[in-house]
């Protein structure tokens, strides 16, 4: 997600510098970004080299106006990440996380400017999906939320604001709708196809929550799951058994070629 954050800010026409301390993996977000871009200049977007022109690889954390933090989704890598961020980036920068589902007051509490921490969450396909979750900590900013909202904005997508509570409102609402499409295939109620379909063609929905389990990546549905079920004290954001399955595993979805559906052919 993080390439695809950077795509939308350079073809807004901001400078970025894209770090990822995983090696390779700053390779593949530029050359998940050029298919991205060659698909939308085919509709009149952005000439791809003037996009990617805009963005610069980068080693280590660098002095910014603003970060857009998406790491993996576990509390103490982000905290990591935070931590490290407000010794490098200039005092007044805002300091964003795109997290799932981790409380923002998490990761304002490791720095020295929790007024300037605040959650822009992303949809994936970043290019494509125009919805931006905006989450204020308890303690970010009047002035912190407006640049963040007017960011958005910028970046030609669409603020929705909401509070700290774990999963925000998104995936307080998207996670137990594919937890219990997997409860479904696990009780036998239906093939994953059939389920699938279910939902395309009765809710009109653009994907099935099976498959849109695989695009999100099955361990991320589970660290969102585990962060509801303990932030929430509710049993009924327990991740089903077959879930966590699949991720023992390592059939994380679409990134590891199998999920629910099989993506090595
Ligand atoms: N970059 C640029 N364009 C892209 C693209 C990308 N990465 N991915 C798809 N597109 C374009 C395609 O070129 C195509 O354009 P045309 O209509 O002009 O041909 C259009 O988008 C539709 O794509 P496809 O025809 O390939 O397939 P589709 O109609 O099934 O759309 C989809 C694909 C956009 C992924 C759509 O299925 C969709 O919106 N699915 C739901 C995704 C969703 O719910 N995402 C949220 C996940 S939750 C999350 O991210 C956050 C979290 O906290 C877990």
């Amino acid at each position: 997600m993080g390439g695809g954050i950077a795509q939308v800010a350079a073809s807004a026409g901001c400078r970025v510098s894209l770090h990822d301390a995983v090696p390779g993996a700053t390779e593949r977000a530029l050359q998940t970004m050029t298919g991205s871009l060659a698909k939308l200049a085919e509709k009149g977007g952005a000439d791809p080299d003037e996009v990617l022109a805009r963005i610069e690889m980068v080693d280590d954390l660098v002095p910014a106006d603003l970060m857009v933090e998406a790491v993996v989704e576990d509390a103490a890598v982000k905290e990591d990440v935070f931590r490290r961020a407000d010794g490098v980036l200039p005092p007044a920068a805002v300091l964003a996380s795109n997290t799932s589902s981790i409380p923002i007051g998490t990761l304002a509490a490791v720095t020295s400017r929790p007024d300037k921490v605040i959650g822009m969450h992303f949809f994936n396909p970043v290019p494509v999906l125009k919805l931006v979750e905006v989450i204020r900590g308890r303690e970010t900013s009047d002035e912190t939320t407006a640049l963040v909202v007017a960011f958005a904005e910028e970046l030609g997508k669409v603020p929705a604001q909401a509070n700290d509570f774990p999963g925000f409102v998104s995936n307080r609402i998207l996670m137990p709708f594919i937890n219990e499409a997997v409860w479904a295939l696990h009780d036998g109620v239906a093939e994953a196809d059939a389920i699938d379909t279910i939902a395309k063609l009765g809710f009109a929905h653009p994907m099935g929550p099976l498959a849109l389990a695989d695009l999100i990546g099955l361990d991320t549905c589970v660290a969102i799951m585990e962060v509801l079920h303990d932030g929430l004290g509710d049993d009924k954001y327990a991740p089903c058994p077959l879930l966590r399955e699949h991720v023992e595993a390592g059939r994380l979805g679409r990134k590891s070629g199998h999920g629910f559906y099989d993506y090595s052919r």
